[in-house]
């Protein structure tokens, strides 16, 4: 009959443990929350609250990991079979205190972690009153942005990078005209999906001034390693200044406007081009295959880009652009043109 261990033998155990579990949950502690950066910067009101209920589950899996690895450590060395030894173990029936305890804890903690998840959602998606509303459209295999919320011409124009004041609430109001895409801004830390049919919504408050990649994290064709994009969150003068810029481009229309809503709509990413100072390697280079190029060519290449392929290049890559206002679409062909004939005379 196995005799139970004299209560002192079993307090040495226990403070062994103790020390074990405290030394692997230090070495634990330093690796995932000190010593290396694993997430980027944070960057928004809504991803603090994100990253908080993050912190309280890595503790929390810091101490379930720390106590589990001691007394697996502890079991390896201290209960190792001594050579020659080849009897069976003792047969053990259960421990009904260790199993309710066992049990308990982690529902505690699970449902810890789900209430508080779920008070971070329901904040997350409260916005005030008066927040900027930005249309963003995601398309194979590229982003563009729009401001409804301006006007007089302004509010038509498709925007190639998305542009927000720092600390101003915004709503995206997201549209898919193909496949379904996702929307990530890393530092910004949430995600939404862009579905056909559907408006998704992203609610959002930067809180950091930066430039942030946007990211579509749904497999979404060929190019989707390539759909990317970037946010640039500006101080709230910087942001008036760039409206402004836009504005004066509007006004100004013609070729003019035409080399604007060519870096509107993203074109440089992809496409070389010296009138612009782009220098995209993924399309074909424009300096080389616009000279000689009528409008009607250059727009069905903008309108139907799989109609005529440039040689050692892929079809489905380019998305079409014939959703650009005609007021848009007009003065691009004319400044792709324009900008071929200058170079050649
Ligand atoms: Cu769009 Cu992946």
């Amino acid at each position: 009959m196995a005799q139970r261990p004299r209560r002192s033998v079993r307090n040495k155990l226990y403070i062994q443990l103790l020390l074990l579990s405290v030394v692997i949950g230090a070495v634990t502690f330093v690796i995932s929350l000190i010593a290396i950066p694993w997430l980027p910067k944070v960057a928004s009101e809504q991803g603090e609250r994100i990253d908080d209920i993050y912190l309280f589950t890595v503790a929390i899996c810091i101490v379930v990991f720390a106590v589990v690895a001691a007394v697996s450590v502890y079991a390896v060395f201290k209960f190792r079979a001594k050579p020659g030894d080849i009897e069976d173990g003792k047969p053990i029936h259960g421990h009904t205190g260790i199993e309710i305890v066992w049990t308990i804890i982690p529902t505690i903690l699970v449902t810890a972690i789900g209430i508080w998840s779920a008070i971070v959602v329901v904040q997350n998606d409260d916005l005030p009153e008066g927040h900027r509303i930005v249309n963003v459209e995601a398309r194979q295999f590229a982003w563009s942005f729009n401001y409804p919320d301006e006007a007089d011409g302004l509010n038509d124009m498709r925007m190639g990078e998305l542009v927000v004041p720092v600390g101003e609430p915004l709503e995206l109001h997201m549209r898919s005209p193909d496949v379904i895409h996702a929307f990530w801004v890393p530092e910004w830390r949430q995600k939404q999906d862009v579905v056909p049919g559907i408006t998704t919504f992203y609610r959002i408050t930067p809180t950091e001034v930066g430039v942030y990649p946007i990211i579509c994290t749904e497999l979404c064709g060929l190019g989707h390693s390539v759909m990317r994009n970037q946010v640039r969150v500006l101080s709230q003068p910087d942001f008036d200044a760039w409206l402004a810029e836009k504005r004066a481009a509007v006004d100004a229309g013609g070729a003019d406007l035409g080399g604007n809503v060519f870096a509107n709509l993203g074109c440089a990413a992809c496409h070389a081009l010296d009138a612009a100072g782009a220098t995209g390697a993924v399309g074909p280079d424009l300096d080389s295959v616009l000279p000689g190029q009528s409008a009607d060519q250059v727009r069905q290449s903008l309108v139907d880009p799989n109609a005529v392929i440039t040689e050692g290049f892929s079809e489905g890559i380019m998305p079409s652009f014939g959703s650009v206002p005609e007021d848009q679409l007009e003065p691009l062909i004319e400044y792709l043109v324009g900008s071929v004939e200058a170079l050649e005379n």
